[in-house]
């Protein structure tokens, strides 16, 4: 036989096992036993059913109705399916092959939550996420994760917190002193005010001051380079970009480099202004830090403060670079979450005006009877402002709105996670498989995600009873015994995530009430 001729059926065999592969390996898998939804085709996917926010509270009810606690669907495609699937003509983007475990059982969630070490981020987010903002806190895992972590969390104090105080308030009040002025030049367009933009620059300039000490003076006008550059990347990265042109770059970062397609001008411009501006901000504080002038209490400079400090061991020190991406992070982390939160509480006091009335009565009994917040504007010094903070941190009514907005839509919906190596999740209870019995857990493999639903988890009507979809910041003077027996996710926090890599929950949703109150 002439060689060629060995070489094609080489060829042809090797892409036979590597179709076979690609196909039959998933139906090995344990996670193939869980019942889903059916899969037609061979390119189905289910990510719509979940991730589509207009439908994902019916759609995951059903599911779970149908299949149970804890089911399977199918993702998005690993590299070789979208690659078969490119070359069967089909757009890659929609192309998905994976099978993922969704759950609502707390035994499950809690276990995967609380095993950061095998259940990380999948590589292909946080390549994404490191692309755009660095390898901080958000993107890393393992060592470096760790180190960042150590650094961070004495910043993330209520104390902390407190000192912060003063910023809300002055820029809450810089904003309203906007929509007024909106409101009476233009009377008859009022209500065109588009919230959620106007608390997006707010929640920027709230994170600038007091993550990093930099003033974006977003409320007063959007021309700060680094405010259009950061905006701008995301823009371009995830409503202009065409989802296979991310995916390949994901997966092939040097295209980004080589390409220089529209999306990855704007990112690399993006990129060199926020690192060059950065740099600065950094520079500046380790200046005012060797020549003794008072740097402030922002978190870079409790990071910074945190690096020097004798207790910090060599080996947790972090460099320039470290704390670059943790200044990065901190602005992505913190601005649109705080801004989302903020845009549908305030909707969904717009949608129950007895509630909205209840807790305008709330902040007026507290202005009369205790003093304190006479009038915001004339609180200059900190005594005051500590004052204040003590009388809304215990306002009982403000604290239910917040928890029961930030339950019924979280602004982080899903998260995902993948095993790196094979394991054993626990369920709280039996659950019925394809094939007619029960198992108390499911095997998982290296490789396969998990899908965080957040959202499912605030809204499962199992837990929270038949008003799980509705807003009634009441249900928090009495929770059901189902919610509270979710062990390690006492549901008011699960919107910030749960386990080791929460970081957020506990001064966030402070930080949110008082946002709302000024
Ligand atoms: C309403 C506001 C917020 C919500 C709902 C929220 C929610 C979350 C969630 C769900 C996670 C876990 C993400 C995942 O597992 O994929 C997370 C992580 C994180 N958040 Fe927030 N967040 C909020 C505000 C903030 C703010 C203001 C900051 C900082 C200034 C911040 C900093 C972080 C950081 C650094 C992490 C990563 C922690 C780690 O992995 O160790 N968040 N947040
Ligand atoms: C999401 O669900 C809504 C409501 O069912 C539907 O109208 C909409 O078309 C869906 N969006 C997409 C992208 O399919
Ligand atoms: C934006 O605000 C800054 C700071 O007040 C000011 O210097 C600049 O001229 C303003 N730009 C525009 C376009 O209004
Ligand atoms: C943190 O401390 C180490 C050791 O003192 C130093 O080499 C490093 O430059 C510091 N990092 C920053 C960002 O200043
Ligand atoms: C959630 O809240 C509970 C009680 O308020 C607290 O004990 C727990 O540590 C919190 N969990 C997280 C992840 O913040």
């Amino acid at each position: 036989m002439p060689p060629f001729l060995i070489g094609l059926f080489a060829i042809i065999f090797a892409l036979l096992v590597f179709i076979l592969y690609i196909f039959i390996r998933p139906k090995l898998s344990q996670l193939h036993k869980l019942q889903g939804p059916p899969v037609n085709g061979l390119f189905t996917s289910h990510l719509e059913l979940i991730l589509n926010v207009s439908a994902s509270h019916e759609q995951i009810d059903k599911l779970v109705k149908k299949y149970g606690t804890s089911f399977r669907i199918n993702g998005l495609a690993s590299v070789s399916q979208l690659y078969l699937r490119y070359l069967c003509h089909s757009q890659p983007s929609t192309s998905q092959h994976d099978e993922r475990l969704v759950t609502v059982d707390p035994t499950a969630m809690t276990y995967i939550l609380n095993r950061p070490w095998i259940y990380q981020k999948p590589w292909q987010s946080r390549r994404l996420i490191t692309r755009l903002i660095g390898e901080g806190l958000l993107g890393s895992e393992g060592i470096i994760h760790k180190r960042l972590r150590k650094l961070s969390n004495p910043a993330f104090s209520q104390q902390n917190l407190r000192e912060f105080l003063p910023t809300f308030f002055k820029k809450a009040l810089e904003l309203k002193e906007c929509w007024e002025k909106i409101i009476s030049q233009n009377p008859h367009h009022a209500n065109e005010i588009d919230i959620c933009h106007w608390l997006g620059r707010l929640t920027v300039d709230i994170i600038g001051e007091t993550g990093f000490d930099y003033p974006f003076n977003a409320i007063r006008n959007e021309t700060n380079e680094v405010y259009l550059a950061f905006r701008d990347m995301f823009a371009a990265v995830f409503t202009a970009a065409p989802e296979w042109e991310i995916i390949l770059g994901i997966y092939f970062p040097f295209f980004n480099k080589l390409w220089r397609s529209k999306t990855n001008v704007i990112v690399e411009h993006s990129q060199r202004v926020i690192q060059k501006v950065g740099k600065d901000v950094i520079k500046r504080k380790k200046d005012a830090f060797e020549k003794g002038v008072d740097p402030g209490k922002d978190l870079l400079t409790l990071l910074l403060k945190s690096n020097y400090s004798d207790e910090t061991p060599p080996e947790q020190r972090v460099s320039n670079e470290d704390l670059f991406n943790q200044v990065s992070t901190f602005l992505f982390a913190g601005s649109d979450t705080s801004s989302l939160a903020l845009t549908w509480t305030l909707q969904l006091l717009t949608e129950h005006p007895d509630i909205q009335t209840r807790l305008r009565q709330e902040f007026h009994d507290l202005q009369t009877s205790k003093n304190v917040i006479k009038n915001v504007l004339d609180i200059e010094d900190d005594k005051s402002y500590a004052d204040m903070y003590k009388a809304i941190d215990v306002l009982p009514f403000l604290d239910n709105v917040i928890r029961e907005s930030l339950r019924l839509i979280p602004p982080i919906h899903s998260s995902l996670r993948v095993a790196t190596r094979d394991d054993y999740i626990p369920f709280s209870g039996p659950v019925l498989l394809r094939d007619g019995t029960t198992q108390h857990g499911i095997g998982i493999k290296k490789g396969q995600i998990v899908h965080v639903s957040i959202e499912a988890f605030n809204v499962n009507k199992n837990v929270w009873g038949e008003d799980a979809w509705s807003f009634n910041p009441d249900r928090w003077l009495n929770i059901p015994d189902k919610a509270r027996q979710q062990p390690g996710l006492y549901p008011n926090n699960m919107s910030f995530s749960a386990g080791p890599r929460t970081l957020c929950s506990k001064s966030i949703q402070k930080g949110i009430s008082m946002s709302i109150e000024s």
